[in-house]
């Protein structure tokens, strides 16, 4: 059952405009921009949560852990007792309505501080189950199976997973993915994830893609093994097959930003490792992205956003295997990880 809150009494979050919201969630300024411009439609209602117990068999099937759930349940929302975030999440619902099947312009939603509490850190996971039915629709009218719905909305659980992991808090950082998954754009293909491009009017420069194409991000999820080559080439012949059904750009290429994407990794793994022959389909590279921070994050699930890391940091980290001794090494000895973007046609 959806509850309905009772918004009748003040504090008012409709009242609030986006410089008090950032200023009473300890925000920068223009933090959150992406918000306020959302066009509301005209008589629709806001976000309807779902009560305890129906947003209890949500999360299981998004693949939240137990202990995720619990911490999302524990932080409900409330329109008067947490008046700005009620805004955002108001706004951030509104954004995915609106937009849906649109990608959207710029990076994810940004990351609430942790003095926002539990229930600042929760709050993307109840704009996801308030937005649920909506994508849920979404997909059923683009003929998109249970089985790849399901499996698309269920990174919700991994990203929850993760961030737990990285800093010891339950509740959601900085999320790329919330947006483009609950808007239906990002799909789970097999082992890969799969998120469409606006198309790319503005750049007739582009290294592949002419003015009007556009590109399908890859995705490497942690969950779901190995990169086994096999399971590459069906997760991207299921995109393939499944992305010029159901929409209508003309998708040129696939393109990959990522730390997995730097050639300084064939100096260090052997021929036959997985993640150098996933890089070598890909016949174009562009970007050079300082991110140290992404093998230490998606290897050692430990977060360093500095420039140089601290050797004590180096120390701390288990040397078992190719990958992580082909970390470390690298960066004891001065040098960096990059994130790269390679590009291969559809
Ligand atoms: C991408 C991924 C699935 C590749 O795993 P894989 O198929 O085993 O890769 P490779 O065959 O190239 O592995 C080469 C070596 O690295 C090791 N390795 C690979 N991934 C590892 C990981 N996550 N942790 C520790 N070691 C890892 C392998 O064990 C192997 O070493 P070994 O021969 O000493 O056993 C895995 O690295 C992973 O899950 N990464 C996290 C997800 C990620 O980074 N996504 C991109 C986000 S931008």
């Amino acid at each position: 059952m959806a509850v309905c809150p009772d918004t009748s009494q003040e504090p008012d979050f409709r009242d609030l405009d986006v410089n008090e919201v950032e200023r009473q969630l300890y925000l920068p300024p223009n933090t959150l921009t992406w918000l306020p411009s959302v066009d509301l439609p005209v008589g629709s209602a806001g976000p309807m949560l779902p009560d305890d117990a129906k947003a209890a068999e949500l999360l299981e099937r998004l693949g939240v852990d137990p202990v995720d759930r619990s911490t999302t349940l524990a932080a409900r929302p409330d329109p008067l007792e947490h008046s700005a975030l009620w805004w955002v999440l108001d706004r951030a619902y509104r954004a995915l309505r609106v937009g849906m099947g649109v990608p959207p312009a710029g990076g994810g939603w940004p990351a609430l501080p942790v003095e926002t509490g539990s229930v600042g850190r929760h709050l993307y996971v109840w704009v996801g189950l308030a937005a649920l039915p909506y994508v849920r629709r979404y997909h059923s009218d683009r003929d998109v199976s249970d089985e790849i719905s399901w499996a698309s909305l269920a990174t919700l659980g991994e990203e929850l997973a993760s961030a737990r992991r990285v800093t010891g808090l339950a509740g959601l950082e900085a999320t790329w993915g919330m947006p483009r998954i609950f808007s239906g754009v990002s799909y789970r293909l097999g082992r890969m994830a799969f998120d469409r491009q606006r198309p790319s009017p503005e750049s007739p420069e582009h290294p592949v893609l002419a003015v009007g194409q556009c590109g399908l991000n890859v995705h490497i999820p942690g969950s779901g093994g190995r990169l086994d080559p096999h399971a590459c080439e069906d997760s991207l012949d299921q995109a393939r097959a499944f992305f010029p059904q159901r929409f209508p750009e003309q998708v040129a290429a696939f393109g990959c930003h990522s730390w997995l994407m730097d050639d300084q990794l064939g100096a260090y793994l052997p021929e036959s490792s997985n993640i150098l022959r996933f890089q070598r389909r890909f016949t174009t590279f562009v970007d050079r992205e300082l991110a140290d921070w992404a093998p230490l994050e998606h290897i050692f699930h430990r977060r360093y956003e500095g420039t140089v890391v601290p050797a004590l940091l180096l120390d701390d980290l288990p040397q078992q295997t190719a990958l992580q001794r082909a970390i470390v090494t690298h960066l004891r000895s001065g040098r960096h990880w990059y994130n790269r973007t390679g590009w291969m046609t559809f």
